[in-house]
């Protein structure tokens, strides 16, 4: 197997792929990122990524390469290059997924697979199919719903696997080549789900726009229960208990972000438009905007707890990853917070156990602690916006209590017992709760 793009969805899927017993080549243009992963170093956070890597390595199975040529000889190709949002717009930037795609052209042997796995707007592999005449390789569409801080998990033992092929002899040899390669995980049980082309790109984006329409759903309500005086964590708490709704992805707070479900709902909106069904998912708009509006909030309610200023205050912030288990920062809610705090004239201390060196990277202007209780020490307040157990599980508010000046707590994913923080002399402020 080769798979061509090794980000975090590449790297965990090559280094997966090796662990059930495949060999396979992962290739990437980042010459830099090559050496890293082929010296069994994971280049980001990712538990259980790096022991895979070492092992794979150390089998013989796994190997790194950055020149295409390398893909050559492999009967399966995934390819797994990032989709962002291009510059400007809302749509989804596939201009690495050309690139990647013409690249592997010259190597490709008749009966070989491509397996699409980056998250593209629907029409793209009907697009890409179009040049592979003469070739006599095959396309199939095979989306990943892995998430960050789960990825090898995720890979491992998926909650299901969607495979979209042309109804064709051809496709149909297609699906079954994949169906081994996921060898264990059918065999267990893994629903395996042959789609066309089509439906296998939707049905990312779509699982992606309800994830992210599930989070705002509850942000909205969180909106409502502040001006009624009501609390949105027992009101999720009782939706949750509706198996039809469930209480995943009912958590309220500072809301969604990272590399994903923001630029997903904002691609499958444009692609929509494109279409000629914009309206269809309209809704979306509202999803995103309910979305950045707890950011605003999360803001005011700090500035309100300190009285309506922040200039020159010290506030302490918990977190700067888009969520815990990754030092993943883009389109993070929590940095976005620090950074307006500081824009506001706070003296921010950021604090995170894995995403420091990504966010002083990105946001040089804001003060950092590695140290937790370091964070702590002098803040007239502190905001919780990743809820990483450091922080949730192992921070008693009578040891935070010792080291701030300040004893008021913003805590912006609700993850932390609220009377208890009462109970010990401080002034807790929820998202959307009484
Ligand atoms: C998301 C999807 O969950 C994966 O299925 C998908 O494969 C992936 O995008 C992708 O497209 O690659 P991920 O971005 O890793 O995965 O993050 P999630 O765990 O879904 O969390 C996304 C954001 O929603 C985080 O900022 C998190 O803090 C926030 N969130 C999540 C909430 O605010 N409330 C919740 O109840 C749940």
């Amino acid at each position: 197997m080769s798979v061509i793009g090794c980000g975090y969805l590449g790297a965990v899927h090559a280094a997966a792929m090796a662990s059930i017993g495949h060999d396979v080549i992962g290739i990437d243009v980042d010459a830099e990122k090559i050496a890293t992963l082929a010296s069994g170093t994971a280049p980001f956070f990712e538990p259980q990524l790096s022991e895979l890597l070492v092992d794979g390595l150390a089998s013989g199975r796994l190997s790194f390469s950055s020149r295409m040529a390398d893909a050559a000889g492999a009967h399966v190709h995934f390819l797994a290059v990032g989709t962002p949002q291009v510059p400007g717009g809302h749509a989804a930037d596939l201009r690495y997924v050309d690139q990647a795609f013409d690249a592997l052209l010259p190597h490709l042997r008749a009966g070989d697979v491509i397996a699409g796995k980056s998250t593209v707007p629907v029409g793209t592999a009907a697009r890409l199919t179009t040049r592979l005449v003469g070739t006599g390789a095959t396309l199939v569409w095979n989306p990943e719903f892995l998430r960050e801080g789960w990825a090898v998990h995720d890979t491992l033992t998926p909650d299901r696997l969607v495979v979209g092929a042309e109804a064709d002899a051809a496709g149909e040899q297609a699906v079954t080549v994949l169906r081994e390669a996921y060898g264990a995980a059918v065999e267990s049980g893994t629903p395996f789900l042959v789609t066309d082309l089509a439906t296998a790109e939707l049905v990312k984006g779509a699982a992606n726009a309800f994830l992210a329409t599930k989070i705002s759903f509850i942000n909205a309500m969180a909106e409502i229960a502040e001006a009624a005086g009501a609390d949105v964590a027992l009101l999720a708490d009782a939706l949750g208990h509706d198996t039809r709704i469930g209480r995943r992805y009912l958590g309220a707070g500072i809301g969604f972000g990272g590399g994903c479900l923001p630029k997903d709902i904002r691609a499958f909106a444009a692609r929509a438009e494109e279409l000629g069904r914009g309206e269809a998912v309209g809704f979306l708009r509202e999803v995103d905007a309910i979305n950045l509006r707890r950011r605003d909030r999360a803001v005011q309610i700090v500035v309100d707890a300190l009285g309506g200023l922040v200039f020159g205050r010290r506030i302490a912030v918990l977190g700067a990853a888009f969520k815990p288990f990754s030092d993943d920062i883009r389109d993070s809610p929590a940095l976005d917070v620090a950074v307006r705090l500081r824009g506001l004239g706070a003296d921010v201390v950021v604090t995170d156990p894995a995403a420091i060196d990504n966010a002083a990277a990105a946001h040089p202007q804001l003060g950092y602690a590695r140290d937790r209780d370091d964070a702590l020490r002098e803040a007239d307040a502190v905001v919780i916006v990743t809820e990483w157990d450091e922080y949730r599980r192992d921070l008693s508010p009578e040891r935070a209590g010792g080291l701030v000046r300040g004893r008021i707590i913003v805590d912006g994913r609700n993850c932390l017992d609220a009377a208890a923080w009462r109970a010990a002399g401080w002034q807790y402020h929820g998202m959307g709760r009484r």
